[in-house]
């Protein structure tokens, strides 16, 4: 059977190479973000080697918690029910090493951490009384380790991981796939003109990797080499790692 998905945060990078690899593999997508624009040309370069259009534009801003779900229930009405929801909206603004900004912080956390609870808390519903679905969360490594760099982006993931654990706790009875992806350096709009990214991979690599892994319900590190160097950077005590500039 065709499977029905949402994209949250599908206007660029890792969530427009989502939306074309969901197609690819024979789904009906709705594609969800701001830009207005640039979601119909993600969904017009997925629909354009299928005979029929497969992914469908919804703007729609993260922020507003309380439209959410109204523009959850428009999309599953028009999709006819859903199988797959992916969030990867996410921002992660310049934030200096002597910049202490709640303001800042608050954006970061309400788009990678608020947003994705709206969103996931409807679709987990959902999932749970038909008993199945994917569930996707696109983390971060960043959110294994509070960082210098940018603190608030660092917590927003590590809170989205707990929060996708927790899900996948309740869920797995239920016969839900629930799957924390957690990326390293990618080369898209968020990453660019940033210098000295280990192991970068593009948005293509990074979606493949993710959309393969849609059943594995448990946490995927995107590409896999990131583990077992998450697993050892986890392990460095607090006192050398404060001194280290990572
Ligand atoms: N690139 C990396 O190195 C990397 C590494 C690890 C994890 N990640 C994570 O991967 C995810 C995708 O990032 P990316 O690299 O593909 O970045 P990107 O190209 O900047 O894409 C971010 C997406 O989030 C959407 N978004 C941001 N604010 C939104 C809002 N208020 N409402 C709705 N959508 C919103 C953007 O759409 P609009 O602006 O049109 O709304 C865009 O579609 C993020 O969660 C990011 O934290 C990225």
């Amino acid at each position: 059977m065709q499977q029905r998905a949402i994209v949250v945060g599908a206007s660029s990078g890792i969530g427009a190479a989502l939306v074309e690899g969901l197609v690819r593999r024979g789904a009906r997508v709705t594609a969800v973000a701001r830009r207005g624009e640039l979601l119909v040309e993600v969904c017009a370069r997925a629909n354009a080697e299928q005979h029929e259009a497969r992914a469908t534009a919804y703007v729609h801003d993260v922020t507003d918690v309380e439209g959410t779900a109204a523009a959850f229930q428009a999309i599953v009405q028009e999709l006819d029910g859903l199988d797959i929801l992916i969030y990867c909206a996410g921002i992660m603004p310049e934030i200096g090493p002597d910049q202490y900004d709640p303001l800042l912080d608050q954006q970061i956390v309400q788009v990678n951490l608020i947003g994705a609870m709206a969103w996931l808390n409807l679709a987990a519903e959902r999932f749970r009384l038909q008993g199945s679905g994917s569930l996707v969360g696109v983390g971060s490594v960043a959110g294994d380790r509070g960082r210098i760099g940018n603190p608030a982006y660092c917590a927003s993931k590590a809170g989205l991981h707990t929060f996708m654990e927790s899900l996948r706790n309740r869920l797995d009875r239920h016969g839900v796939k629930v799957v924390t992806v957690k990326p390293g350096p990618v080369d898209t709009p968020m990453t660019a003109g940033r210098d000295k990214l280990p192991l970068l991979i593009d948005a293509e690599r990074c979606a493949r990797d993710i959309l393969s892994s849609l059943e594995a319900s448990g946490t995927v590190y995107v590409p896999g080499t990131w583990r077992p160097i998450m697993a050892a950077i986890q392990t460095i005590p607090s006192v050398f790692f404060r001194r280290m500039d990572v």
